[in-house]
């Protein structure tokens, strides 16, 4: 993919984890490092795209020429993605979202009882990448991914199908080697149509790889 073969082409990336208040001190997340989105913005403003970059809290430097936004929970991303999705051509959902918040957030630090166990209450967060391929007018092309553990081609299908994607990245994290936290990873891209591996080599790399499948696709529809 050339220098600037994505140039006038607006694309939305999602990346990182999100963060769920329990109370002032406290939170749910997950192990997601944002590595694999900031690689996809990096190698997506390298080719000339304008690139925004949707981002959970993580500790890496923003990819020179891409505009970021920061969020914490996933409510935060679902308002921000849907906003920039629809001025779009391509949203790619890279974030680990939290698929659960709490519902009642403690305003103060919640104390130690003498009780064994407590219960906290969790409600569903919106599914951002489906309301994003759901969206009626202006709907970008929409990739997913899918971290599985087993059965990893058959899942990554299911959720292609069923949020409505046009491509899905599907990567096997049972594999320390690939996925969360390291530079590495090795990735199927499923679509209604086709399916193509791409094999362990950096996430630089393969997020070139990626964009360059997804521009042939979205460049054909
Ligand atoms: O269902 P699952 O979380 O495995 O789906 C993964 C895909 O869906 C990823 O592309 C992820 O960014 C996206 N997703 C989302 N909003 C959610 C949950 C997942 O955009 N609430």
């Amino acid at each position: 993919l050339a220098e600037h073969q994505l140039k006038n082409i607006k694309i939305t990336i999602t990346a990182g984890p999100t963060r769920e208040a329990i109370d002032p001190v406290r939170y749910i997340s997950n192990h997601s490092s944002g590595k694999m989105g900031f690689a996809l913005a990096a190698a997506a403003a390298a080719m000339g795209a304008d690139v925004t970059l949707i981002t959970g809290p993580v500790t890496l430097a923003t990819p020179a020429g891409v505009t970021r936004i920061d969020v914490t929970t996933a409510e935060q991303m679902h308002a921000a993605a849907l906003k920039r999705a629809e001025l779009s051509q391509v949203f790619i959902g890279c974030a680990a979202v939290a698929d659960y918040r709490v519902a009642d957030i403690a305003t103060q630090k919640m104390k130690k009882t003498t009780d064994d166990s407590i219960n906290l209450t969790l409600i569903k967060n919106p599914d951002i990448i489906a309301d994003v391929a759901g969206l009626s007018r202006n709907r970008p092309f929409t990739v997913g991914f899918a971290a599985e553990t087993q059965n990893v081609v058959h899942y990554a299908k299911d959720k292609l199908i069923r949020k409505k994607l046009d491509l899905i990245c599907a990567n096997d994290v049972s594999n320390s080697e690939l996925g969360f936290n390291s530079d590495n990873n090795a990735i199927t891209l499923i679509s209604a149509v086709d399916e193509k591996t791409l094999p362990l080599q950096s996430k630089t790399e393969l997020a070139k790889a990626i964009l360059l499948h997804i521009y042939l696709q979205f460049s054909a529809k």
